[in-house]
Formats: C-alpha cells, sequence, structure tokens
C-alpha cells in the first residue's frame, strides 16, 4: 500500500501510546524512514506487519486494531490534503457512498498505482444501508468496518456495522456490509 498507510498508522500509534512505543514497532518490522513516504507503494505484507505489531502493542488483536485503523483512517485522510475531496464526496451518507469510487478514482490521478477498492449501495431504507465491497486484496474486513463506522462518525450518524454476506477467495472479495443506523 501507499506510504501514506503507514503514515497514518504511525500517527495513531503516536496519539494512543506515544512516539517512543511506535520506535519499537519500527525496531521490530525492520522499517525505517524510507519506509514511510506517502507517495511511495509498498508491499501490503509490510503494511499488513506493521499493523500486527501495532496490534501487540496496544493489546488487541489484529482484527480489532485494523478496525481501530479504518476508524482513524478517515479523521487521518480529513485533515491531509484530500480533506476537500471528502467534503465534494457527501454531506450525508448515501450521498457518500455513491460518490466513493469516484472519490477513489481521484485519489489514483495523485498515486497511480493505487489499487482502490469499489463499493455499490445495493439497498436503501431509513434505518439500514447494505454496501457491497469489492476488491481485489483479501483480509480487510475488519478495516472496511472502522471505515463505514469513521463515515458515520464524521456525518454525525450512529449505528452498528455488521457483514451480511461474503465471499473471499484467491480472485479477491466480495462483502455486503449492513449499516443499522440509530435513526426512528
Ligand atoms: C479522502 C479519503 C480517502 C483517501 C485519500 C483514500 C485513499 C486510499 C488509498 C491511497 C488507498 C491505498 C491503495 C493502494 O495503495 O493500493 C486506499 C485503499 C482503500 N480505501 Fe480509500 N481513501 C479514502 C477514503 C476511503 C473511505 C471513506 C473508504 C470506505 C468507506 C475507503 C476504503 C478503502 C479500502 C477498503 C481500501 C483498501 C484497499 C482494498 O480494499 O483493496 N477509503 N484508499
Amino acid at each position: 500500500m501507499y506510504g501514506m498507510a503507514h503514515r497514518a498508522l504511525r500517527q495513531m500509534m503516536h496519539d494512543r501510546l506515544g512516539a517512543s512505543t511506535w520506535t519499537k514497532v519500527e525496531r521490530e518490522t525492520g522499517t525505517g524512514p524510507a519506509d514511510l513516504i506517502s507517495l511511495c507503494v509498498y508491499d501490503d505484507s509490510k503494511t499488513i506487519a506493521l499493523i500486527s505489531a501495532s496490534a501487540a502493542h496496544l493489546g488487541l488483536p489484529v482484527e480489532e486494531a485494523l478496525r481501530d485503523f479504518g476508524r482513524y483512517w478517515v479523521r487521518y485522510a480529513e485533515l491531509s490534503s484530500f480533506g476537500p475531496i471528502m467534503d465534494f464526496t457527501g454531506q450525508d451518507l448515501v450521498t457518500f457512498i455513491n460518490n466513493l469510487d469516484r472519490m477513489h478514482r481521484s485519489v489514483v490521478l495523485a498515486m497511480p498505482d493505487a489499487r482502490v477498492p469499489s463499493f455499490t449501495l445495493l439497498d436503501e431504507t431509513r434505518q439500514r444501508l447494505l454496501v457491497r465491497y469489492r476488491s481485489e486484496r483479501t483480509g480487510l474486513e475488519a478495516f472496511v468496518i472502522g471505515l463505514l463506522e469513521g463515515l458515520m462518525d464524521r456525518l454525525n450518524e450512529t449505528g452498528t456495522v455488521h457483514v451480511a454476506e461474503r465471499t473471499e477467495n484467491a480472485a479477491g472479495t466480495v462483502i455486503d456490509f449492513a449499516i443499522e443506523l440509530d435513526r426512528t
């Protein structure tokens, strides 16, 4: 993944446990400044190693750390140079999700080697959204849950996210996420 993800993780760890813990994560994973360049692409195994080591320091299972990281990512992106793009993407959940692929396409203009996922809103009622996620990657389910929770935080919604259906194989992943909103 792009170094921007590594920098976001470093920032999350700085916020939670301080710079000295992140230094330990770097040491344990053989990471240095060259692995943290926003616009460089790194093998996903590097990203996973950083998350696993961070999870151990946070005292969380890797899946929980991935979810926290997804939630954190939305706030991190808001403060990055991509903040204005997020504003244009939508001010409510339905609009945002419908524009997410367009938003990622504009990210790809800046980061041409990004392998971004695709999101489709399959069904919508006032209290429930069904969102299909397609990716050539596997293992990021908890990250997506955190991202969707982060979007809810950003757009002043509360609710829960769970997996309604999943197909994951070597060719990639298709997961339908149900967002149950606390609306009356
Ligand atoms: C301005 C905000 C955002 C930016 C700048 C951004 C950018 C990126 C970038 C650079 C990657 C890495 C691709 C790669 O290195 O191959 C990525 C991956 C990803 N993004 Fe976004 N993204 C944003 C918001 C979101 C949101 C709101 C969601 C979902 C609700 C999302 C879902 C994902 C997922 C799940 C991945 C992992 C790749 C995969 O599943 O295949 N992103 N994004």
